[in-house]
């Protein structure tokens, strides 16, 4: 982001890699019945295995989300091909480029692994990843993501509302901020080397848009646990803002009074604000907002460019939270 011009597109995918939403959800509703427990026993045959094979063969655990009712916690778009979620990444302590992630995090362990949620609460606590994945039902949830670079993708993730996690610890009156930080692991983390970034990766959230339910604590994707390059075993998902505020492989969670320091906002704070609401009115100092390329679409780089869409298209959900601030100051 800070080193590079806006998404100067490192992956040309074939069409042929493109899943088709048919495919994927053949298998997304041959997982939901292992979910509600019916043994995928009317799916069984030559047509789940087909549904599956289209996908790719599944490598990791799965994990199943029944599908979501939340508003706007479905969008009806074509959702992007697997391949190109998890080898088309940000995850800057394995390095820089878009490939290093998919290449070089086999090198994260991710079990055991602990959640610590503290400051401003009622209830601190550590919590195992075990109980973490009991704590509220998992749902599916179709969210779009936008990075600041200008590409988009369309990824259907597993997990449930951070508010759970909120509601449990029970923040105190005082805590209006929360801050998340994210593995920072020098043996299996290459990119710690690097000085890109102050280690380790902080985000931060104010306390009422940690809340809103769209706020999503993600376990899995595409029906499957996350693989490393996604933020295995926990991330966040926060759908309305630039992707860069969803921090991956959490560790800590904390409750303050005061706005966090983020990570990207210490290396180029005129360039990346605490709110990065996606917003294709406020440009970033170095390149336009008000269009994305979709990732995995025909044309590639020269695919027409879609309309980036006012807080992603979340607006109706989360408009109101930002009421009467100016955008452009509280970028
Ligand atoms: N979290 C950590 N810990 N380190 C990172 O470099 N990159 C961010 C975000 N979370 C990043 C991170 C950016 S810039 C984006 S766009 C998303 O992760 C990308 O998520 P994805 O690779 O799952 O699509």
């Amino acid at each position: 982001m800070i080193i590079r011009a806006a998404d100067n597109g490192y992956l040309h995918p074939r069409s042929s890699e493109i899943t088709t939403q048919s495919a994927y959800l053949g298998r997304r509703e041959w997982l939901h019945r292992l979910a509600l427990g019916a043994g995928g026993a009317a799916l069984t045959g030559w047509a789940a295995r087909d549904a599956m094979a289209a996908v790719r063969p599944g490598k990791l655990a799965a994990l199943a989300g029944a599908p979501s009712t939340l508003p706007g916690a479905s969008t009806g778009e074509k959702i992007s091909a697997y391949e190109h979620a998890s080898t088309y990444n940000n995850f800057y302590e394995f390095g820089t480029d878009k490939s290093d992630p998919a290449a070089r995090a086999k090198s994260l362990k991710t079990n055991p692994w602990t959640v610590s949620v503290e400051g401003l609460v009622n209830k601190p606590r550590t919590y195992g990843l075990e109980e973490l994945l009991k704590l509220a039902p998992m749902e599916e949830r179709i969210y779009r993501l936008r990075c600041v670079e200008g590409w988009s993708m369309v990824i259907p993730w597993v997990g449930y509302s951070l508010a759970a996690l909120i509601r449990a610890v029970q923040p105190l009156g005082s805590a209006k901020y929360v801050e998340f930080v994210t593995q920072a692991d020098p043996q299996a983390m290459p990119g710690l080397r690097s000085s890109v970034l102050l280690w380790p990766y902080v985000e931060g959230l104010r306390l009422d848009e940690a809340t809103h339910p769209l706020t999503l604590l993600a376990f899995g994707m595409y029906g499957e646990v996350l693989p490393n390059q996604n933020g295995a075993p926990v991330r966040l998902v926060v759908p309305w803002k630039y992707g860069f505020k969803s921090g991956k492989s959490l560790v800590k969670i904390r409750f303050t009074d005061k706005e966090p320091r983020t990570a990207w906002n210490i290396a180029a704070p005129q360039e990346y604000g605490f709110y990065s609401n996606v917003n294709p009115d406020v440009a970033h100092p170095r390149w336009s907002q008000a269009t994305e390329r979709r990732i995995g679409e025909e044309g590639g780089l020269l695919a027409k460019r879609r309309k980036t869409l006012m807080f992603n298209g979340y607006e109706p959900h989360v408009g109101q939270l930002y009421a009467g601030m100016d955008l452009r100051k509280s970028f």
